[in-house]
């Protein structure tokens, strides 16, 4: 039984007959452009139609069970293709019957092109159905979807994060049960606490920061001043004059302090930040190193930027009106208690912390 979906939709010129020559084959698949995909070769799309359909186009062999194998691929009604006989997830959208058809040299598979060419192309559309329905409650932190497990039903599944629990409330009353973008109505549920706690413990990079505040202050309700921006490695170099430090070992190294102003709040909230760049020995010329510096000074500026709305609350009243509060010193507040329902948290922890943490956590279809 061989797996999956097509790419081919390829016309062959002959004949109702059930066979194809292997020759005639080859010239199909050969402008099919498959000789090579995924790593297979022509031989090997060849030996694959010789070991499961003998040549035979037309070729419908029952599985034990209960699936049906179709075409010249034997592609699996129990997944890609829908026979309209025994359940399938229909994965690529075709009906089995049109792999038999003899004017298509039927779909040709591989299960990684299903997972990421035919799911991943689904998987795009909904996520901006998603992305569009569920923005217009508020301003959205992620917005990821997966294809249902494969026991489940054909389908979908999205999960969606406000930066703001009652954006997330009003979502979820609004879209329960609703047709948002399909026939059927959609259930939306609320994430639980528990997994709202654990999402704590991913920080806010600054552009996210920055994000927030345009959308709560706008473009102009806020500002960020930079205060200092020096060079630390300069320093370094002088200080230690006598010992050679090694090129590879070299890095360039700022400091930045900054306040983010809010006029209307009458609120400022300082922040620092270091950032380092390793030099490679090996990309010394002087455009590299240019570009390094510029580097390392934006990254300077980021990690104060995100150390300054780290002081920062931002509480949106059921109003809708904002209120900004600075905590300098205090631990961030347990997202854990009642009173703080409607509160944002505007968290930013370190840059190394931050920076890998939150690459890995947004994987395939999320949009940031
Ligand atoms: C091709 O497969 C179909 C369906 O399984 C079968 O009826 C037909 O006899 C086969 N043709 C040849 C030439 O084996
Ligand atoms: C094969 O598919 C084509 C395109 O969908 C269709 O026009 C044609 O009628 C089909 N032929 C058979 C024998 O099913």
């Amino acid at each position: 039984m061989w797996v999956l979906l097509s790419l081919v939709t390829c016309l062959l010129a002959t004949s109702k007959a059930s066979l194809i020559g292997r020759c005639e084959l080859a010239k199909v698949l050969h402008q099919a452009e498959l000789d090579g995909l995924e790593g297979y070769s022509l031989s090997d799309w060849l030996c694959l139609a010789f070991v499961e359909s003998n040549f035979n186009i037309s070729k419908v062999n029952e599985n034990v069970d209960g699936s049906f194998d179709y075409g010249i691929f034997q592609i699996n009604s129990h997944y890609w293709c829908n026979d309209y006989k025994s359940h399938s997830e229909n994965l690529c959208h075709v009906d089995c019957q049109d792999l038999l058809n003899s004017t298509f040299v039927s779909y040709i598979c591989l299960s990684q092109l299903c997972e990421n060419d035919c799911v991943r192309i689904r998987g795009d559309e909904e996520l901006h159905s998603v992305f569009a329905v569920f923005s217009r409650f508020g301003l959205l932190y992620s917005v990821r979807v997966f294809p249902n497990a494969a026991v489940a039903r054909p389908g979908f599944y999205a999960v969606v994060k406000f930066y703001s629990a009652r954006d997330a409330h009003r979502a979820q009353k609004a879209c329960d049960q609703k047709q948002l973008f399909q026939n059927s109505p959609v259930k939306v549920c609320l994430g639980t606490r528990h997994k709202a706690v654990q999402h704590q413990a991913i920080a806010l990079s600054s552009s996210r920061c920055q994000e927030l505040a345009n959308h709560y202050f706008g473009f102009n309700g806020w500002s960020k001043r930079i205060i200092k921006l020096q060079e630390l490695s300069d320093l370094e170099g002088r200080e230690n004059e006598d010992i050679v430090v090694p090129l590879e070992k070299q890095s360039l190294k700022f400091f930045c302090a900054l306040e983010v102003v809010l006029p209307s709040y009458e609120c400022r909230s300082p922040g620092v930040g270091i950032a380092e760049e390793l030099l490679d020995k090996l990309e010394e010329g002087p455009l590299s190193f240019l570009m390094k510096r510029k580097t390392a000074q934006k990254l300077a500026i980021q990690k104060a930027l995100s150390d300054a709305f780290q002081k920062l609350s931002i509480v949106v009243l059921e109003s809708g009106k904002i209120a900004v509060e600075y905590r300098p010193n205090e631990e961030i507040p347990d997202t854990r208690s009642e009173e703080l329902h409607n509160l944002i948290q505007v968290s930013c922890f370190s840059w190394e912390q931050y920076s890998q943490e939150e690459e890995d956590y947004l994987s395939d279809f999320a949009l940031e």
